[in-house]
């Protein structure tokens, strides 16, 4: 589910072994292509306040059929004019982390969704559900009946600037995709993410990709290294609507969007101070518009040794990025113990879009 390029309009894959030739001009910008290691990531919950989780190895049951899916950062995310449509034109640098949901789908008499895990009453389980709407919209396509459980066992939280709800309606595309055994290609995969949401399409494919028109086309890019982050979840959620309305009120006009080179070269090389620098964020005043305790949260992180630390797309959720794995739990450990967030999580990323397992 990883290294394609999907363009808008005529939404298509290209399989991987064609990368080299394929993404030719992301190699012209200095952009090497390689997918993200498929190599089980840990993450670490140290917070004394958040969720304890349970490895989750346990086979699904036979008939049924699971699906592993990331949240996201946004290393980059420079926001353009507001199109007719009312979303804004987007110039961003996702990057999957692992911050896993998984979502388990069998037969069912009917559409249902259940939930647990990470803000399980904020979940709504019914069509306001990317992952219901990602499972009708699939049985539409191939004239069939929706009649499936889905279950959602969440570690994202909800309203957080980290993808949950296109995490779990990409994981629902490609869990559904299995059960219903589907001759689908990733092309209608991705027509299909496209349509229910702009994060879609970037959780069936993760790794680290540029995003451009409002975030559903990607070019995939290489990271030299892996990155260290620090999660700060926050005690309340923000809407993603209201932080860009937020930054169309608070700003005379919006900037050309421009290639965010100096980032793409800092991952390409692994430069885990040059990646912190150019780390940015165009919605980070508009939420902290909306919710000022993140600057708080901000300022603590940095203080407290991050290399750079931002809002993650339109937030709450503060990443941190650290230099490797023993700084990440120790700045986790000492963030988790002020007031400034509800919790916080050690990840590391890229990691791979949703899988079976
Ligand atoms: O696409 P999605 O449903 O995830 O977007 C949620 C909301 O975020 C949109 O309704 C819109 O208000 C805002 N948005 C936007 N421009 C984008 C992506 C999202 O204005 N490129």
């Amino acid at each position: 589910m990883t290294g394609f390029r999907l363009s808008v309009g005529t939404a298509r894959i290209l399989p991987r072994r064609a990368t080299a030739s394929v993404y030719k001009d992301a190699g012209r910008r200095g952009n090497h292509v390689s997918a993200p290691p498929r190599a089980t990531l840990v993450s670490r919950d140290v917070s004394a306040s958040g969720p304890s989780r349970q490895p989750r190895e346990a086979r699904p049951a036979a008939g049924s059929r699971r699906v592993r899916t990331p949240a996201k950062v946004n290393l980059h995310l420079a926001v353009g004019a507001r199109r007719p449509d009312g979303y804004h034109e987007l110039m961003t640098v996702f990057h999957a982390i692992d911050l896993i949901d998984t979502v388990t789908v069998a037969p069912s008499t009917a559409l249902e969704v259940t939930v647990t895990g990470e803000g399980t009453a904020a979940v709504p389980r019914d069509r306001r559900n990317l992952a219901w709407r990602a499972a009708a919209l699939l049985a539409q396509r191939y004239d069939r009946e929706a009649a499936v459980h889905v279950h959602l066992d969440k570690a994202i939280p909800v309203a957080a600037g980290l993808a949950g709800g296109s995490a779990d309606a990409a994981a629902t595309l490609v869990a559904c995709a299995a059960l219903w055994n589907l001759p689908v290609g990733q092309d209608v995969l991705l027509d299909c993410a496209a349509e229910l949401g702009s994060d879609v399409a970037f959780a069936l494919a993760g790794g680290t990709a540029v995003g451009t028109g409002r975030g559903e086309t990607l070019r995939p890019i290489a990271t030299g290294s892996r990155l260290w982050w620090v999660l700060a979840f926050a005690r309340g959620g923000l809407s993603t609507p209201a932080v860009y309305a937020e930054l169309d009120r608070s700003r005379p006009a919006a900037k050309p969007l421009a290639w965010p080179t100096e980032l793409l070269d800092a991952l390409r090389r692994g430069d885990v101070a040059a990646i912190g620098a150019a780390l940015h964020n165009d919605l980070q005043p508009a939420a902290a518009g909306l919710d000022p305790s993140l600057l708080a949260t901000l300022e603590a992180g940095r203080h407290l040794g991050a290399v750079a630390g931002l809002v993650s797309g339109s937030g709450p959720t503060c990443a941190f990025l650290c230099p490797d794995a023993a700084a990440a739990a120790v700045l986790a450990d000492a963030l988790g113990a002020t007031e400034v967030c509800r919790a916080t999580r050690v990840a590391c990323g890229p990691a791979p879009g949703a899988s079976v397992i």
